[in-house]
């Protein structure tokens, strides 16, 4: 396979330091990475972490005579598949809106004719200041494509939209780009897979929910790689706040019914899995007017039973899609119940994890058995988007 190249624009913010991290990822899955460093970036990381990381050159001048001899700036923007701006500043995001040429990052985005990504990260404030709402609609209409940002503390000390999104959720992006191209093998073009992620959220009157502490991660994780492969993905999401991953199409829901609703309708697919932490029990009735205090002291909730999304789905109904696979969230006899949770559910699979083990519930990294009738498969310990790549390449192997 030919190595594919990422020219990698690392703008002046803070969230220039993940650029290493993403230059690290792109390097270790064989990506070649071409770093071009702007003035205000520097003041974050140094090009020698970048270019000992990226094993290149860092390109930072526009007028330079040594670089423009060995490498001209309109051949810089044309030698990757794919130019990335991580992190796409406001500064950097209205030069390209414009077409501003006046160092070497902004010449480079009006020169190049490959597609473009950003990684936009800036203060909350700047992200929804009007102006860069018209340059974010004009670099879109221009086809530039864009991950994040997301929403959660910053640096500043505020909170809200315009944290960069994650390395490995950049990372996962890039390689969705990057697979457009003939040489990277998508074996699940054509494929129709159904994700579920996320808790529920089941309603006791308009402002009180029950509900669990399920980030979505891992779900969002393997609905990005499924998507890589090549998929046509429908993720049906409880509510979280991780980003939609590249290429998948989301269905925000609340509650376990209208989940099961959603997937139903997503039907026909060829795999489904069931990735969310659906809430077991619902409140028996939903208030229509927020409960008060009152003087008979706490109201008593009687819960029912909610629809099981895994064994609807993996019922034998005409419908059925050919792969099911279920997760088990287990803290002990991890192997046992998760046998017994294939049998009882009708799938092909379980992904059973224990998760008493630290880092794992909320945390990044996953360790997990692969339970099926087959036998059990053990995966060491490792970052849920490695989980999630593994499981999308197992599903591929599975359907094929
Ligand atoms: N699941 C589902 N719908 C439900 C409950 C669970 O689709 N109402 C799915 C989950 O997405 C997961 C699998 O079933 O893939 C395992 O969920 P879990 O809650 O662990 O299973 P339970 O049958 O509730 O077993 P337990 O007794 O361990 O709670």
């Amino acid at each position: 396979m030919t190595e594919r190249r990422v020219l990698l624009i690392v703008g002046g913010g803070i969230a220039a330091y993940k650029a290493l991290e993403l230059t690290r990822l792109l390097r270790k899955a064989g990506v070649g990475v071409r770093p071009i460093l702007t003035a205000s970036g520097a003041q974050f990381v140094t090009p020698l972490s970048l270019s000992a990381l990226a094993e290149d050159k860092v390109y930072q001048e526009l007028f330079s005579l040594t670089d423009e001899a060995e490498m001209g700036h309109i051949e810089l923007s044309r030698s990757a598949d794919l130019v990335v701006v991580a992190p796409a500043t406001a500064d950097l995001m209205a030069k390209a809106a414009n077409g501003l040429a006046g160092d070497l990052a902004s010449t480079t985005l009006l020169a190049t004719d490959k597609p473009v990504l950003m990684a936009p990260a800036m203060n909350v404030r700047m992200w929804e200041h009007a102006a860069t709402r018209r340059n974010l609609a004009t670099l879109k209409a221009d086809g530039v494509s864009f991950v994040g940002p997301d929403e959660g503390a910053m640096a500043c000390g505020e909170f809200g939209f315009g944290r960069m999104a994650e390395p490995h959720v950049i990372f996962q992006a890039i390689m969705t780009l990057l697979s457009d191209g003939p040489q990277i093998s998508r074996p699940l073009t054509g494929k129709h897979v159904l994700v579920t992620a996320g808790p529920t959220a089941e309603a006791l009157d308009p402002v009180r929910v029950l509900t669990n502490r399920s980030s979505g991660k891992q779900g969002f994780e393997i609905a990005g790689a499924l998507a890589r492969l090549g998929a046509r993905v429908t993720l049906v999401a409880g509510p979280v706040s991780q980003p939609t991953p590249a290429g998948v199409t989301r269905v925000d829901v609340e509650s376990a019914r209208d989940m099961l609703a959603a997937c139903q309708s997503a039907l026909p697919a060829d795999a489904a899995i069931c990735v969310a932490a659906v809430a077991d029990w619902r409140p028996d009735e939903a208030f229509g007017i927020k409960l008060k205090k009152g003087k008979d002291g706490p109201p008593a909730i009687t819960l029912v039973e909610n629809p099981d999304i895994l064994a609807t789905l993996a019922a034998h109904t005409p419908q059925r899609p050919t792969l099911v696979v279920g997760f088990a969230a287990e803290t002990n006899d991890v192997e046992k119940h998760a046998l017994a949770k294939l049998t009882r559910k009708g799938c092909d699979w379980i992904v059973a994890n224990d998760v008493t083990q630290p880092g794992v519930m909320g945390g990044t990294e996953n360790a997990v058995m692969i339970v099926s009738r087959a036998g059990v498969e053990r995966w060491d310990r490792a970052g849920k988007d490695e989980v999630a790549m593994k499981i999308a390449d197992r599903v591929a192997k599975d359907l094929a």
